[in-house]
């Protein structure tokens, strides 16, 4: 199965791709996970991304597409793969196209006013990428791996409100371009963990 999520930052496209790949047995591709471990160990792909991701900016397209493009390629996808965060905007989606063909497009739909809430409360595992919530998760530590828990850099105040004005006016016109496939599903994401899963899984079979 080929699938992509969408979202806005934060709608909690991490938290179920985790869950989808597990289910369906297909590799989860995030290119913001991807951009964060070249940051880490410093690539040069990691020294351009950086100052974009840093101001809440997209990663130029070039970078973006090359990177999806070789990803897709490594043998685990042969059988398919879920992608999070990548189409971003319409030239990347349309680059997709000319690569693979997708089953089906999840939107995760959330109301506006809870991203930012959703985002600033994040922590992360430092090892393994899992996301939790402060208001549920207070020990500090990934229940996955035991790795520590940290905030993402760019999930400060003043960067979350630069990355929702990118979504708005890059990233939100995919919901138009994917419904006249008629691959899209929209699922509700004000639900708890489990039900928004619970509807993808309904809207995949
Ligand atoms: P990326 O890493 O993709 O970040 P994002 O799209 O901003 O999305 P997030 O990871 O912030 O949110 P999410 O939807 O995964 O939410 P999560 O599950 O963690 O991109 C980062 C940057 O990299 C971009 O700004 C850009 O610079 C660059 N980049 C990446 N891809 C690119 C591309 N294709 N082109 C160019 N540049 C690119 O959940 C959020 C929080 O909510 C967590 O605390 C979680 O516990 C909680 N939560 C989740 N679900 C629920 C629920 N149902 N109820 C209550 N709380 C919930
Ligand atoms: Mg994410």
């Amino acid at each position: 199965m080929k699938l992509i999520l969408l979202g806005a930052p934060g709608a909690g496209k991490g938290t179920q791709a985790t869950k989808i790949a597990e289910k369906y047995g297909i590799p989860h591709i995030s290119t913001g996970d991807i951009f964060r471990k070249n940051i880490k160990e410093g690539t040069p792909v990691g020294l351009k991304a950086k100052s974009y991701i840093d101001k809440g900016q997209l990663v130029p397209d070039e970078v973006t597409c090359e990177l999806v493009k070789g990803r897709l390629a490594e043998s685990d996808c042969a059988n398919g793969f879920l992608l999070d965060g990548f189409p971003r905007n319409v030239f990347q989606a349309a680059t997709l196209d000319g690569m693979t063909d997708i089953d089906a497009v999840i939107n995760i739909d959330v109301d506006h006013e809870a991203l930012t809430e959703r985002i600033t409360g994040r922590r992360v595992c430092a090892k393994c990428g899992e996301s939790y919530h402060v208001s549920v998760k207070k020990d500090g530590k990934c229940d996955k791996c035991d790795g520590e828990l940290i905030q993402r850099d760019d999930d400060k105040v003043e960067t979350v409100k630069s990355r929702l004005e990118v979504y708005n006016s890059s990233t939100k016109p995919l919901i138009a371009y994917y419904e006249k496939t008629g691959k899209l599903k929209t699922v509700d994401g004000m639900q708890s963990v489990q039900d928004v899963f619970r509807d993808i899984v309904k809207a995949l079979s």
